[in-house]
């Protein structure tokens, strides 16, 4: 049975889109069952409807009480049945029913080598600014596991691009869009197919994060 997909996205949804032409075109063993927005004029909304896909528009114009929108998130997902909820520039940090009905099975995708340049307030071009600013040698993107704190679930995949002296933002922008596209795909297919163990990925963290160094 393919993987049961609900995007997540705020604006432009590019990677929605790559998502969808993946699961369209049998590149990933998959199906979008559903696109969640909670930005009712997101052009991703466009592109779902563009393919025949479910759209929900969920935030607090919908649900003003936050329990009331985490309680009607968990129900849209149960209701498609979705096994895996992909994030994709969606720019709310989901409630704590949601995250913890669907442990690990959240994922997000950043445009940095996290735990470089995340957290809160940190998307779009105030991420390639920060490696601008921190003069790192190169950055990338990095696919993660959701979990309560902003962009500090356990790694699950990351691709590399270099840093170029006379980089702007907007060229680092572009160079990790590209990555971004065929990262997020290839993940998720590497998640349907099994190789890539969600559970385990995020025990092996969690031991890491607590075991006591001599
Ligand atoms: C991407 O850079 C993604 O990594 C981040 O937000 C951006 C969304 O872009 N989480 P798009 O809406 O997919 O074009």
């Amino acid at each position: 049975m393919p993987l049961r997909l609900a995007v997540f996205c705020s604006h432009n949804g590019t990677n929605l889109q790559a998502l969808l032409d993946a699961c369209q075109q049998g590149r990933i063993d998959a199906v979008p069952a559903v696109v969640v927005g909670n930005n009712s004029k997101a052009y991703a909304f466009e592109r779902a409807r563009s393919a025949d896909v479910p759209t929900v528009h969920l935030s607090g114009r919908t649900h003003p009480d936050p329990h009331d929108l985490d309680f009607a998130t968990v129900e849209v997902l149960q209701g498609y049945g979705v096994d895996l909820v992909c994030l994709a520039g969606y720019l709310r940090r989901l409630g704590p029913g949601t995250v913890h009905a669907f442990r690990n099975r959240i994922v997000n995708i950043h445009p940095s080598l996290l735990p470089r340049h995340g957290g809160e307030g940190m998307h779009g071009l105030a991420v390639h600014q920060a490696v601008l600013d921190a003069r790192d040698a190169e950055t990338g993107a990095s696919v993660i596991l959701v979990d309560e704190q902003y962009d500090h679930g356990a790694v699950i995949a990351q691709e590399r691009v270099p840093v170029l002296a006379s980089d702007t933002a907007d060229d680092l922008a572009a160079r990790v869009f590209v990555v971004e596209h065929r990262l997020y795909p290839h993940t998720v297919d590497r998640i349907a197919h099994g190789a890539l163990d969600l559970d385990a990925i995020a025990d092996s963290a969690h031991v890491e994060a607590t075991t006591m160094r001599p």
